[in-house]
């Protein structure tokens, strides 16, 4: 039978690591003490081959080089645990950036980062587009206006006003209205060449999927948070981008220009660059609403 990993027997020892790593319980020890697979659950994680300590595993489909050794680029003393909590409470939302564009290399890292967040049942649902054309930013700064232009004609139209009410939307209107003042502001700003939208960002990453798949926007959201993470090592600074997601809604001239399939949704969107300032001290929170058990 035809099994996503195979079992090299000749270096299997029997140790049973893979058998208790695997979430899908694929594997069984077989009367001569050998690990063998045992079921068509597998959902292609890759831990079993990742905690082999004889490389006796491998996938059907994936080379051995797309299971390289962690150690040969990772030390425990680059990452230290302290660093990385104080790395994380230091990241801001960027929102002045400095006209230096982001090198290609650095952004097929940060694609390539995004492969390796975690997806409800390894779905790997998450898709990308990178902007970094000026003349596409450009273009998705007049959609969103025109997609902000209509909600604010919609909100000033009695009869719609009415009818979304009548309609059970009247949260919806209300909100909006709670946004007029902000969404005025973005209208104004383009006038003076002010970019209150993607803030002078020179890379804008959009995250989508499948409308209907697998649990898409915690996908998408936990992806971009692993790029904007690695992107802050490389010095760049980012910003999630609610107004793009909520605009593809309403304008569909901006999924066009991304050329977004139409059976996905913008999930989530994230400008990135070279920060302009630098952020000196950490900032206050609220108190964190925990309970201890
Ligand atoms: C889902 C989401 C959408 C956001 N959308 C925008 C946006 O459209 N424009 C913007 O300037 N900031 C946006 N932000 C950034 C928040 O305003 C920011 O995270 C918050 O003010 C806290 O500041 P900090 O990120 O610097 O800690 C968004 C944040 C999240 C999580
Ligand atoms: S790849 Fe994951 S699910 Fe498949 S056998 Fe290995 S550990 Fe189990
Ligand atoms: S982890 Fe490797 S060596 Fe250990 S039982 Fe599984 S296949 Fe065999």
């Amino acid at each position: 039978m035809d099994y996503l990993i195979e079992v090299n027997n000749e270096l299997c020892i029997g140790c049973e690591a893979c058998i208790d790593v695997c979430p899908r319980d694929c594997f069984v020890l077989n009367s001569e003490g050998k690990s063998v697979m045992g079921s068509h659950l597998c959902h292609s994680c890759g831990h079993c081959i990742s905690v082999c300590p004889e490389k006796a595993l491998s996938h059907r489909d994936f080379g051995e080089d797309e299971y390289p050794l962690i150690s040969n680029v990772l030390n425990s003393k680059t990452v230290d645990g302290e660093q990385l909590y104080y790395l994380l409470k230091s990241i801001r939302s960027t929102r002045k950036y400095k006209s230096k564009p982001i090198s290609k290399e650095i952004l097929k890292q940060l694609v390539d980062v995004s492969r390796f967040s975690p997806t409800g049942h390894h779905i790997q649902n998450v898709e990308m587009v990178v902007v970094d054309n000026p003349e596409m930013i450009q273009q998705l700064k007049d959609e969103v206006t025109e997609a902000i232009k209509g909600v604010l004609k919609k909100l000033d139209n009695p009869f719609y006003r009415f009818l979304g009410i009548l309609i059970g939307k009247g949260e919806t209107i209300r909100k909006a209205q709670g946004s007029r003042a902000r969404l005025e502001r973005m209208l104004a700003g383009f006038e003076v060449g002010t970019d209150y939208l993607f803030h002078g960002a020179p890379v804008i990453a959009v995250f989508h999927a499948k409308t209907k798949s697998l649990i898409p926007l915690d996908n998408c959201t936990i992806a971009s948070t692993y790029v904007r993470i690695v992107g802050e090592g490389h010095g760049l600074g980012s910003c999630y981008i609610g107004y793009l997601v909520y605009s593809s809604k309403y304008n569909p001239r901006i999924r066009e220009i991304l050329n977004i399939p139409k059976e996905n949704t913008v999930f989530r969107v994230l400008i990135l660059g070279y920060p302009k300032h630098k952020f000196r001290t950490f900032v206050a929170r609220n108190p964190a609403k925990v309970q201890w058990k």
